[in-house]
């Protein structure tokens, strides 16, 4: 097999000191190669967005390897974590995370724009084809107060994807979200995932989301377990 896109080793993560210190994740190893689309699964407190954060370079493991596209991420500086991170992952949260005095176009552009210093033509195209990708072409110039819940996480899939990352990282994507607007957000992780290579994994309670991706693995008491699908 060729040469993981991100790998993961004995990484540990603790909150706090003395006695209120809280080890949450005990030794997680993983893998994850281009073009995968995972599930990543757990209760609730099992340290899924502690996860996601440490390998959003947002956050520092107490200990243990994380390394990415050939980059030491656990040695780097923070400004080259900073730089690695805009140039190669993207985020999805729960809450769009809009902001909404942009349109929809603004918005999508913003990794770009906020990275550039500026807004250029190339990134204005690149943003307006995302949009299209999502289902929004006709909702550009549109605030997102002016969007539905699904229609605001489909901007912010597209924002994710602005830079073009190897990497997508969402946090309980669909969480807030009704049945069919979580099964379109879905649609569209599927159909982007299958078409670009891009690598997904995806926190979710959700056994809709969870079916439809092709690896499932689970944090439980700090660990990563293979987690079957659930039978139909
Ligand atoms: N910054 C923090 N400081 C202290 N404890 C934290 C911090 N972030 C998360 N935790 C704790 O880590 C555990 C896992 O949290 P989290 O990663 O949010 O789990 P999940 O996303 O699976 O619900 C929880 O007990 C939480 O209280
Ligand atoms: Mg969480």
């Amino acid at each position: 097999m060729s040469e993981p896109l991100l790998s993961v080793r004995d990484l540990e993560k603790s909150f706090g000191e003395g006695e209120a210190r809280a080890t949450v994740l005990r030794g997680i190893d993983l893998d994850l190669q281009r073009g995968e689309l995972t599930a990543l699964l757990g209760p609730s407190g099992s340290g899924k967005s502690t996860l996601l954060t440490i390998l959003g370079t947002l956050l520092r493991p107490t200990s243990g390897s994380y390394t990415m596209l050939g980059t030491d991420l656990t040695a780097a500086s923070e400004a080259e974590r900073t730089r690695f991170r805009r140039e190669n992952i993207g985020f999805v949260f729960q809450f769009h995370h809009l902001l909404p005095d942009l349109s929809a176009l603004e918005n999508v552009m913003m990794p770009s724009a906020a990275q550039a210093g500026r807004e250029t033509a190339a990134m204005r195209t690149r943003a307006a084809e995302l949009l299209d990708a999502v289902g929004l072409a006709d909702r550009r110039k549109y605030r997102p107060a002016a969007m539905s819940g699904g229609q605001r996480q489909r901007v912010a899939v597209a924002r994710a994807l602005m830079n073009r990352p190897a990497l997508v990282l969402a946090d309980e994507p669909t969480g807030n979200l009704d049945r069919q607007s979580a099964d379109d957000v879905m649609a569209l992780i599927d159909r982007i995932n299958a078409e670009t290579e891009t690598c997904f994994l995806i926190s979710t309670h959700d056994e809709h989301i969870s079916a439809r991706c092709r690896r499932r693995i689970e944090l439980l008491d700090g660990r990563l377990a293979r987690a079957e699908p659930t039978p139909a």
